[in-house]
């Protein structure tokens, strides 16, 4: 059993800890998901200006819904992998638990891992959402042939992503910032990420406070690296599994 400062007693193997993950593209890399600036990944290859602004979608809409239609069918077709099993197992033993993906894939959710329990900070890929109103509609099944228009109000229909230039939704910032501050964590875990953005380094680093352990999980060297109190150079299907099964058993990383 392992209790610390004010946790009741728990019969299952429960561990008493409060947890933040955030993962990135590297976690889905594992199911042949595509990074986007890791090895073969989008960015390296593709422009992201003229497939993920609001400006590309306005000048050529069909490249942009074809290049997510496509991405929709590679994930349909993938399964969760133990990286996302260990998380959503983590998920369901730890007492306070919040998973931060910036990925729009669903296979946290495929892998067992509660919605309630996570944010999806960069949106939904099989979420379609009209470019004017408030329209939108969850399309996990299968798409359309041609570029939807919404049924409101006759506008274009578009992926419910966060494109470049593009504020976070409001609402998940304040679920993730509830979190953050709600009291530190006893363990941040941070995988498969390029963590490039200055929200995701804030969160983490705030989420960890004084005295949590940071782990990153990551083949290669990032700028949050400098902050980890361990380091894992291993892919997520391979460590998390093993960092997941020691905090079960020893209740600590
Ligand atoms: P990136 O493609 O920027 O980074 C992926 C990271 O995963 C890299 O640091 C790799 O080293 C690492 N990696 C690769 N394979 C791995 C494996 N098997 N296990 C663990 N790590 C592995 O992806 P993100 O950081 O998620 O934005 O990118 C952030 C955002 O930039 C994405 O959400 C997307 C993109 O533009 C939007 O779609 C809004």
């Amino acid at each position: 059993m392992i209790g610390k400062g004010g946790c009741p007693e728990q019969a299952s193997a429960k561990i008493c800890m409060r947890v933040l993950v955030i993962t990135g593209a590297g976690v889905s890399a594992e199911s042949g998901i595509s990074t986007f600036r890791g090895k073969d990944g989008y960015w390296r290859n593709l422009d992201p200006t003229k497939l993920a602004t609001p400006e590309a979608f306005a000048r050529d809409p069909n490249l942009v819904w074809n290049w997510y239609c496509e991405r929709r069918q590679r994930i349909r077709k993938a399964q969760p992998n133990p990286a996302h099993q260990a998380i959503a197992n983590l998920a369901l033993q730890a007492d306070e638990f919040l998973l931060v993906t910036q990925n729009v894939d669903d296979l946290h959710l495929r892998a067992g891992l509660p919605p309630e329990k996570m944010v999806q900070i960069h949106g939904d890929i099989f979420m379609t959402r009209c470019s004017r109103c408030e329209f939108r509609r969850y399309e996990q099944e299968q798409d359309g042939a041609s570029l939807p228009k919404c049924p409101d109000c006759g506008a274009l229909m578009r992926p419910g992503v966060v494109w470049f230039g593009e504020q976070l939704d409001l609402r998940k910032i304040g679920e993730v910032e509830n979190f953050v501050t709600g009291g530190d964590c006893d363990l941040v875990i941070v995988a498969g990420t390029s963590a490039l953005f200055g929200y995701i380094i804030d969160w983490a680093l705030r989420a960890r406070g004084q005295a949590g352990q940071l782990i990153e999980v990551n083949p290669e060297e990032t700028s949050l690296s400098q902050f980890a109190t361990r380091s894992f150079r291993e892919p997520a299907g391979v460590a998390l599994p093993r960092v997941v099964d020691e905090l079960l058993s020893n209740g600590s990383a």
